[in-house]
């Protein structure tokens, strides 16, 4: 184990370095994002964006990892969204951006995106006959749209029938069972479809 001596003593010191460096871009980004980009983007974790076409800070970072916001910002957005304003980013600067948007992704992100994987199971495999979403009809007449599953139902059989398969009932229905993550990303999605 002595080989491994040095390349602790690297890591302790390295840490604290780069925690201190990310915060460092972190307040950078948002500098430079609160000078350029809030006449449009909302940048901050909650709220809408001034101009309702351009996605909240918060939103982009749920859709792009790191690198592709950097490559993104340096190859100049401008190109895909002729509305934003032409400009010139030094590599610095995108990853200071970058580090900005990514550190909007944390707090909402796992809750937002749980209910988005639920919804994606559920498209998958129950949209062919369930309406799935607030206000659509079912595609199969005879299968009750989700939202009204989600009301009539106490949450725990819900669950439970999630987890175990729905086959009483309906010989339509095909046969299925979720594991215990996606159960509840899917019980995350439909309580979001219990609002009035
Ligand atoms: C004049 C308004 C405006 C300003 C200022 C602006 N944007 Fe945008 N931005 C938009 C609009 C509108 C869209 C959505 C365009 C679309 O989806 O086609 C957008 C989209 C984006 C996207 C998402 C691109 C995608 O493909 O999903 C990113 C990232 C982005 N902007 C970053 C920035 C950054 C960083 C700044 C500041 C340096 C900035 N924007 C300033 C209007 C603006
Ligand atoms: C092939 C069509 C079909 C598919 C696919 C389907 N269902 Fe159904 N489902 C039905 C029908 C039809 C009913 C109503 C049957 C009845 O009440 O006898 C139903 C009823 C239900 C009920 C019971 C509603 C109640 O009030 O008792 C639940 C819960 C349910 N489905 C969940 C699901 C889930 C979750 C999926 C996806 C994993 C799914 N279904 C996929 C056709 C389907």
């Amino acid at each position: 184990m002595r080989i491994a001596l040095p390349f602790l003593a690297l890591a302790a010191f390295a840490l604290p370095a780069l925690a201190a460096g990310e915060a460092q871009m972190i307040a950078e980004g948002k500098r430079l994002a609160q000078i350029n980009c809030t006449k449009c983007h909302n940048i901050e974790p909650a709220g809408a964006s001034p101009l309702a076409e351009s996605p909240p800070f918060r939103e982009i970072a749920k859709n792009y990892d790191r690198e592709e916001l950097i490559d993104g910002f340096m190859d100049g957005l401008a190109v895909r969204h002729p509305l934003m304003p032409n400009w010139d980013v030094t590599q610095p600067q995108a990853e200071a951006l970058t580090a900005f948007v990514m550190s909007l992704g944390t707090g909402q992100k796992p809750e937002e995106s749980q209910a988005a994987r639920g919804f994606d199971l559920l498209r998958a495999n129950c949209a062919r006959c369930h309406a799935i979403d607030a206000s659509s009809m079912s595609p199969n007449g005879k299968a009750p749209p989700f939202r009204n599953v989600v009301r009539n139902y106490d949450p725990d059989a819900l669950q439970e029938a999630l987890a175990e398969g729905i086959v009483t009932g309906h010989n339509n229905m095909p046969e299925f069972a979720f594991e215990p993550d996606d159960v509840t990303a899917i019980i995350a999605y439909l309580d979001t479809l219990k609002s009035p």
